[in-house]
């Protein structure tokens, strides 16, 4: 870079700035609620923290993480479901809405992880997965042994006298097919997902009502928000019409927001929502943007956020647009920036790895990539969801061949594109990428075997990379990923203007840097990410005069006569002159 003689080095004179930023509450909008204020760090329970040595993570595990957890910052925890199931889809088959999973301990340690939490000003997020139950679920079991049968009429069946149902696709059946024949009636039950997650019919008020009474029961005992897991899917038309042919391309477009959604989420706030001081968040956010506000807008008493996937979904094998990326975060913002709210992120459960995913995880680039990216979160209107390891900038996995998957999806699609004549290696290529096992790795604590997640086996190999990527390392050394998002966790909080702020796009059409200014009540940011491995020149794209670095993921700032260079990945946030 020619500039480089003449650099000035600015970030030492910043040092420490955030840390001035101190909240100041005083003009937040009415409509505000602890929900959108707070930061949302999300475990999955099997992969967090094993305590007893059988390999699979467990309550006591986070309860002995609780000051860890603390430590972040964050101020509201996900988890994904604790309940008693037989684990085909690890614990999104639940067998008792009351009890908690064998494995993950009892509901006196789910008491004391709740008080802990609370103790530490943490709210907790309940997973609720009622679109579908387990099929060892005493429903199940009773709907099933005969047609009149009281609880028959909880699940959707289809009488094999009539011929074969109307085709329905599966998203994680081995054949695709969701419809299963069983013959101790003979007729055939629905599932949406695998043939152990039977769909729930919400089209009978008595399902209704036992889900909103499990729902209390969790309520009362002080949980403080729930997340309806695949609820889209929940409605159907139970004449059971033909699709057309493109129903496995096109699933979501058949199978979300069907008629009778709204009035099931409506009864739901009533009998529950309006109850409790309890938030809800659904998993996905219609097929549009006005279903979208259908969910979610205050005065219509559903939902208080929803969380669409058309950003999570851009990360592809072969790489995405950055252009494409900002327009679709762009575009959502927008839409909602006057009413509604939607929840940020780019990880979870059923993804892989930001940082892989998103950002580059060679070791050259990983810390600044996921440093990058946690900023990109963390600065965004709409609230931030973190999932457990990308505070670490923890990687994929990457395993080659299928034996070493564990997921449901995984195995399934496999056995699917085998029975089809499908291309087995490109399935495997973009496994590889994209398997959820890939974001359910062990958590690297420490550079002990298993990175101290387990004494025993654990039930997911570790990822190579904890004797460098783990908590104890991260912890001791200032410029790590994990001292970064504690910085960046903070001056979320500390700045109503991030959490409220008018977003505006930079530079749309630039392809490696994100530019953005959050404003309000008179305040400005601005926010530069370098989404590429090159040095990017980028003369400053505001006219206000730059005030304060707020972060920055870099030791430095490169900067001469209004033009930065970028370093790899670069975050840097700004405070401008008013
Ligand atoms: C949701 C969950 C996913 C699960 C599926 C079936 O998409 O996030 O993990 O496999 O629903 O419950």
């Amino acid at each position: 870079m020619k500039n480089i003689l003449f650099l000035f080095i600015l970030s030492l004179v910043f040092t420490g700035c955030a840390e001035k930023n101190e909240q100041d509450d005083t003009a937040i909008p009415n409509d505000s609620a602890w929900w959108k204020q707070g930061v949302v760090y999300q475990i999955y329970p099997r992969s967090f923290k094993d305590t007893d040595g059988d390999g699979v993570g467990d309550l006591k595990g986070i309860i002995e993480k609780l000051d860890y957890i603390k430590s972040l910052g964050v101020t509201m925890v996900w988890i994904n479901p604790i309940y008693s199931s037989p684990n085909a889809d690890n614990g999104y088959d639940i067998s008792d809405y009351r009890s908690i999973m064998e494995e993950f301990g009892t509901m006196e340690d789910f008491d004391v992880l709740l008080d802990g939490l609370h103790q530490r000003d943490i709210k907790f997020v309940m997973d609720v997965v009622v679109n579908h139950s387990s099929n060892q679920h005493e429903w199940f079991k009773e709907s099933r042994s005969s047609r009149d049968n009281p609880y028959r009429d909880y699940y959707h069946w289809w009488p094999a006298e009539k011929g074969k149902p109307p085709y329905r696709y599966s998203l994680f059946d081995a054949a695709g097919d969701a419809w299963k024949y069983d013959s101790i009636t003979n007729a055939y039950y629905l599932h949406y997902f695998s043939k152990e997650q039977p769909d729930l019919k919400w089209e009978n008020p008595k399902v209704r009502q036992e889900v909103y009474e499990l729902m209390k029961f969790w309520a009362e005992k002080g949980v403080d928000g729930f997340r309806l897991d695949a609820f889209q899917f929940a409605a159907k038309d139970t004449t059971y019409p033909e699709f057309p042919d493109d129903l496995e391309e096109n699933f979501i477009q058949y199978y979300a927001m069907q008629p009778g959604l709204h009035d099931f989420l409506k009864e739901m706030n009533q009998e529950v929502f309006s109850k409790y001081e309890v938030m809800s968040v659904a998993e996905g956010a219609g097929r549009n943007f006005k279903e979208a506000h259908e969910l979610v807008d205050a005065d219509r008493n559903e939902l208080n956020m929803a969380y669409a996937f058309e950003g999570v979904d851009i990360a592809k094998p072969e790489g995405y647009s950055l252009i494409h990326f900002k327009e679709v975060f762009s575009r959502w913002d927008k839409e909602f920036a006057e009413k509604g709210w939607l929840a940020v992120f780019l990880a979870n459960h059923d993804q892989a790895r930001l940082v892989s995913r998103f950002g580059n995880d060679d070791p050259r680039y990983r810390a600044a990539a996921a440093k990058m990216l946690n900023t990109f979160i963390l600065t965004m209107r709409g609230t931030p969801y973190c999932y457990y390891g990308d505070e670490l900038g923890m990687t994929n996995i990457g395993f080659d061949s299928i034996s070493q998957y564990r997921d449901i999806a995984a195995l399934n699609g496999y056995e699917k594109t085998k029975a089809s004549g499908g291309d087995l290696d490109a399935y495997l290529t973009n496994l590889k990428f994209a398997s959820r096992d890939n974001g359910r790795t062990p958590m690297q604590w420490n550079n002990t075997p298993h990175a101290g997640f387990t004494t025993g086996d654990p039930w997911l190999p570790v990822n190579n990379n904890y004797k460098t990527v783990n908590v104890v390392v991260q912890e001791h050394d200032a410029n790590s990923v994990l001292n970064y998002f504690k910085k960046a966790v903070k001056l979320r909080k500390d700045n109503p203007l991030l959490v409220y702020g008018a977003y505006t796009l930079l530079l749309p059409e630039h392809e490696k840097i994100y530019a953005y200014t959050r404003e309000w009540e008179g305040k400005k940011m601005l926010v530069l990410l370098n989404f590429s491995s090159e040095m990017v020149p980028l003369p400053v794209p505001v006219n206000e005069e730059l005030e304060e670095v707020l972060l920055n993921n870099y030791e430095q700032v490169i900067y001469e006569e209004g033009v930065f260079s970028l370093q790899p990945y670069q975050a840097l946030v700004y405070s401008l002159q008013p």
